[in-house]
């Protein structure tokens, strides 16, 4: 380093001996590290699901705070049924293997797509959403699988039933978006709500045969 840019160096830094630049970023990220503490002791808590992100036109901080919680519990019951539908298409047996496998497959495939909306609709609002599998099995209402053998009859009408429990929630997170005037995610809600319902029917037309 010549002279002239040691000079230069030595006037940019401060007391603590750090340039100028350094001593702003470490400050900077000290007060980022310090908000970060106060937003995750609240997601810990596991009743905010509120993010850092300001509230998007009209919402106001407590519709934000209580469509995210509710968009929250809606993604750890879908990312369950997902699995549970995924477990029976892996576990089918039977005369219908091959029909039930598929549909299965069919049906996981659609609630899997649900997955990602769910999450990026709370983060568009200035919400938080799930951030590990510990936090799906902590927000889920729809109940695990967990039987090493299951009849076919039983898989299929069990989906029925979780899936008839969806609709019944996705119709709760309609009404609470409607008290918000939060018509996108009402308008997102009643899409699912009829792929949910579609899915039941195939299902109980499916247990019919038995
Ligand atoms: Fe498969």
């Amino acid at each position: 380093m010549s002279i002239e840019s040691q000079a230069l160096s030595s006037r940019r830094a401060d007391w603590h001996g750090l340039p100028r630049s350094r001593l702003w970023l470490s400050r900077n990220n000290s007060r980022r590290r310090r908000k970060r503490a106060i937003k995750n002791k609240a997601i810990n808590s596991g009743q905010s699901a509120i993010g850092d992100v300001e509230p998007t036109a009209d919402l106001n901080r407590n519709g934000v705070e209580e469509i995210s919680n509710d968009l929250r519990r809606l993604l750890a019951d879908v990312f369950a049924l997902y699995l549970k539908t995924k477990n029976f298409h892996w576990h089918m047996s039977g005369h219908h293997f091959r029909d039930y496998h598929l549909l299965l497959d069919e049906q996981a495939q659609q609630i899997f797509t649900m997955t990602d909306d769910i999450a990026e609709r709370a983060r568009k609002i200035g919400g938080n959403t799930l951030h590990s599998i510990s936090e799906i099995s902590k927000h889920q209402r729809l109940k695990d699988d967990n039987r090493e053998s299951v009849r076919p009859e039983d898989m299929l009408a069990g989906l029925c039933t979780d899936n008839r429990e969806l609709t019944r929630f996705l119709r709760m997170s309609h009404k609470i978006c409607e008290e918000h005037n939060d018509v996108a995610s009402a308008s997102l809600i009643e899409s699912w709500i009829d792929e949910t319902e579609r899915r039941t029917w195939f299902l109980s037309e499916a247990v019919r045969d038995h």
